[in-house]
């Protein structure tokens, strides 16, 4: 049989569009519940330096309520790793924060920060949280997440979407054999592999015949989507383009 594929539903931008206004509407939380009962597998949500979208409070009452697994996506500082290591969600990705950038960009330097990282990731083990690092497709990094003892990599889709929403084909193909080989190394190295970044229904269909990733973590288009068709439309069709790649690989 193959392996299952999980949905991870992002509500990060749900509180993006609250904190245009401020005020407490639209619900990340709300958005995490009707997230559930359409079927994501689990809610990520990402506590950044600058708040910019979801709250401590939105992070306190995820972790309280939800009955999925949550995945903590935060920074490896001092701060997030007390307030995780409290919180004790299901799962902690770490991933690299730099205030003025947009989103996400790039995965966490694995190589260069290792030593950095073995306390946070030490810590965040004991607490009980499942750790995973936000990291490039590339042998290095992955070797040295298996290194750091770390059970759970995601691999930076971005820059294979980009290539894809450009249209240039080339690019597009070899970002794509860049990560089905990096999930392949990763699953030789001893690791569970997962996925996200500006993923959308077709990428996300795409992606899926490759067999070795066991969940996606999609946000902003889902989100984006959920505007024009609603969140449960916008989750059901992901969840039957992910079954249909994962059918095809
Ligand atoms: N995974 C990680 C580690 C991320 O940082 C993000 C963006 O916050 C996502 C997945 C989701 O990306 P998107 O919002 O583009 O679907």
């Amino acid at each position: 049989m193959r392996q299952a594929l999980r949905l991870g539903v992002n509500v990060d931008h749900v509180a993006t569009i609250r904190n245009a206004r401020g005020g407490e509407l639209p619900d990340p939380v709300r958005a995490a519940h009707l997230a559930i009962a359409a079927g994501a597998d689990g809610i990520t949500a990402h506590l950044r330096e600058d708040r910019r979208h979801i709250r401590d409070t939105d992070m306190a009452r995820l972790a309280a309520q939800l009955t999925r697994p949550l995945n903590f996506e935060m920074a490896a500082t001092e701060e997030m790793v007390t307030l995780a290591c409290r919180l004790r969600p299901h799962a902690a990705c770490l991933v690299p924060e730099k205030r003025e950038e947009r989103t996400t960009e790039g995965g966490l330097d694995v190589v260069g920060q290792a030593q950095a990282l073995e306390a946070p990731i030490a810590r965040l083990a004991a607490a009980g949280c499942r750790v995973s690092l936000f990291i490039e497709p590339d042998a290095a990094p992955i070797r040295m997440a298996a290194r750091l003892g770390a059970p759970v990599i995601e691999l930076h889709t971005g820059t294979w979407c980009h290539a894809v929403a450009a249209g240039d084909g080339d690019e597009a193909h070899r970002q794509f054999a860049r990560l089905a080989e990096g999930a392949r190394l990763a699953i030789a190295e001893g690791l569970e592999v997962h996925a996200g970044h500006g993923l959308d229904f077709d990428t996300a269909r795409d992606l899926a015949r490759v067999t070795e990733f066991a969940e996606f973590n999609i946000g902003h288009f889902l989100i984006g989507e959920a505007v024009f068709v609603g969140l449960e439309a916008a989750i059901a069709t992901m969840r039957r383009a992910m079954d249909e790649g994962r059918a095809a690989g």
